[in-house]
């Protein structure tokens, strides 16, 4: 049963990139560079690049890129996105929660 549950949930995504939710661990790690962090901004960090930047490309999956390429894209996106600083920040901090490890 659990894998027909997993067949079903994986062919359900198989279409789309899939995008974890941040967990604790993750604020953990990235308040050492994001000292602000929280669950609740990684959330809204999360919504913000769902919502913001697959308009004109598709959504690439956090983890297919490493930290330093997220901030180095991401400035630039956002003025594309027309988006405000804040919201670009809670979005860096969600993608780099989720990139490629090192
Ligand atoms: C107004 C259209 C537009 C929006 C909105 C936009 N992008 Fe882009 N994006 C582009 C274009 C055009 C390119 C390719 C050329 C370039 O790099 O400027 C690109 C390229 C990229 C790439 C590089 C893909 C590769 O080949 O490695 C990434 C990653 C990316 N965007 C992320 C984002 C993120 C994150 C956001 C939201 C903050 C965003 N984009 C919003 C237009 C957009």
């Amino acid at each position: 049963m659990v894998v027909v549950s997993v067949l079903l949930a994986v062919g359900a995504c198989s279409k789309e990139v899939s995008f974890p939710d941040a967990s604790e661990g993750d604020v953990k790690r990235i308040q050492e560079k994001f000292p602000e962090a929280s669950l609740d901004k990684l959330q809204k960090g999360k919504a913000l690049y769902l919502a913001n930047c697959g308009s004109c490309h598709r959504l690439y999956a956090p983890s297919s890129k490493l930290d330093d390429y997220w901030e180095s894209i991401v400035p630039p996106m956002a003025d594309k996105a027309r988006i405000s600083e804040e919201e670009e920040a809670l979005i860096l901090q969600y993608l780099i929660a989720k990139s490629k490890p090192e």
